[in-house]
């Protein structure tokens, strides 16, 4: 019954999480669209309203015409004021509820792999929880001291790839490969709501504070906020295909059972970053501010295709194909051993029992996937099987085709 309910909150937190990421994205995409758009007003009554740039959009049969003011309108705002905080905040909340739904309640199931470190579920939590923190710390702290130097956006970004880089080794080297990715996702996910609830939303309050408490207020004293807003939006803007794909990757058991994991999730992410600057500079290079990003692009796309072509399974070998077939007898203690504690008569994960020849038979596409292609099976290889234990998985199978 509890893995029952725990498949159906897990279900319904994933809906829940997926819908505002994509509000909160989609906002976000759509606010980086029209700064990049905005162009100077030359219309005197904008330029008397203070309009600091402005725009002309057309979408589902209405004309639109947004206008940016970089502290405020000269004559105050006179009807709803519109805030941008619920879409970041429910995204964080929901997604770590669906992490502590799937990685903290079972940790020594998800979190923990044996095999790169055998530590208490307890411990393995409150750090992986940790360094969600710790993240935050390190990256605000770098941009604190070096985001308003001269240069500060390239040393901002040199010292987080390096951070980056780190994470994705150390949380490989702490947790189960899938646990890993999702949680140097979750670090740089953890940063852009920190963004929003400690710097961007603060900064906009004690804007709109000083506008509409009647006195006279310094508004080049207020522009900090206004900067520092912005830089940490753009920071996001950055983080958002990164994180995408360390979240999504994550259910890839190729990439995350590879030796180098540590490397393949950060190329993923360094890719994901270099696609998203073509976008970001893409709508500069229409209003001929810069260059043409493509190689941004060839750059994000080359790392892909070299993933592709750096994990390419190696050719299973043509003599395990001639092999004698393998019959139930020789498969059933492997199966007892490895899968029977989570797939047997007292426990059975995800509805599965494997504890019958008829049922092993019935199962027998699915087993040769999770344990064989995605090696996703035995969770974690909590069962510690072997690569000769997986061969047989496969010479079994194949002769269930050939038997059919
Ligand atoms: C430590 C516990 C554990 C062990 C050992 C284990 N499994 Fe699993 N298995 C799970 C869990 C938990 C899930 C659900 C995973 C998910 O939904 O992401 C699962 C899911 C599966 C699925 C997918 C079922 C579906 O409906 O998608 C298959 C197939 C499977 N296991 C086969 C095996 C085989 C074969 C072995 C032995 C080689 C094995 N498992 C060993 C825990 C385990």
């Amino acid at each position: 019954m509890e893995a029952y309910l725990l498949d159906w909150a897990n279900l319904l937190l994933r809906w829940l999480h997926v819908i505002v990421a994509i509000a909160w994205i989609g906002s976000s995409f759509y606010f980086v669209f029209l700064d990049s758009n905005l162009l100077a007003p030359t219309a005197e009554d904008l330029k008397d309203k203070g309009v600091d740039g402005a725009m002309w959009a057309v979408h589902g049969g209405g004309f639109y015409h947004p206008q940016k003011y970089m502290v405020a309108p000269k004559g105050g705002i006179d009807s709803k004021l519109h805030w941008f905080y619920w879409e970041s905040y429910s995204t964080w909340l929901s997604g770590f509820a669906l992490f502590a739904v799937l990685y903290l309640w079972n940790a020594s199931a998800f979190l923990i792999d044996k095999q790169v470190l055998d530590w208490s579920p307890v411990a393995a939590g409150f750090t992986a929880v940790g360094l969600l923190a710790a993240f935050w710390f390190i990256y605000d702290a770098i941009c604190r001291v070096f985001g308003f130097r001269p240069h500060g956006e390239r040393i901002v970004a040199a010292l987080l790839l390096g951070v980056v880089a780190l994470a994705c080794w150390l949380a490989t080297h702490l947790f189960s490969g899938r646990a890993a990715f999702l949680i140097v996702g979750a670090m740089l996910a953890t940063a852009m709501s920190a963004n929003v609830f400690f710097w961007i939303i603060p900064g906009q309050r004690k804007v709109v504070a000083a506008m509409t408490s009647g006195r006279p207020y310094d508004a080049d004293a207020l522009a900090i906020h206004g900067k520092r807003g912005k830089q940490r939006s753009v920071h996001n803007t950055y983080f958002t295909l990164p994180v995408l794909i360390a979240m999504i990757s994550n259910h890839y058991g190729f990439l995350t059972s590879h030796p180098q994991r540590w490397l393949v999730l950060f190329l993923l992410m360094l890719a994901g970053a270099l696609i998203r600057q073509f976008f970001v500079q893409r709508h500069g290079w229409h209003l001929g501010r810069a260059r043409h990003p493509w190689p941004y692009a060839a750059l994000g796309v080359a790392l892909l295709l070299g993933l592709v072509a750096w994990l390419r399974p190696a050719p299973a070998p043509a003599a395990a194909a001639l092999q004698a077939q393998v019959g139930y007898a020789e498969l059933k203690p492997v199966i007892e051993q490895r899968c029977q504690s989570c797939h047997g008569a007292a426990v059975q994960m995800k509805n599965l029992r494997l504890d019958s020849q008829a049922l092993l038979e019935q199962h027998a596409q699915m087993v040769y996937q999770q344990v064989v292609v995605t090696k996703i099976m035995p969770l974690s290889n909590a069962t510690q099987m072997t690569d000769a234990e997986r061969a047989l998985v496969a010479r079994w199978f194949e002769g269930q085709g050939a038997a059919k």
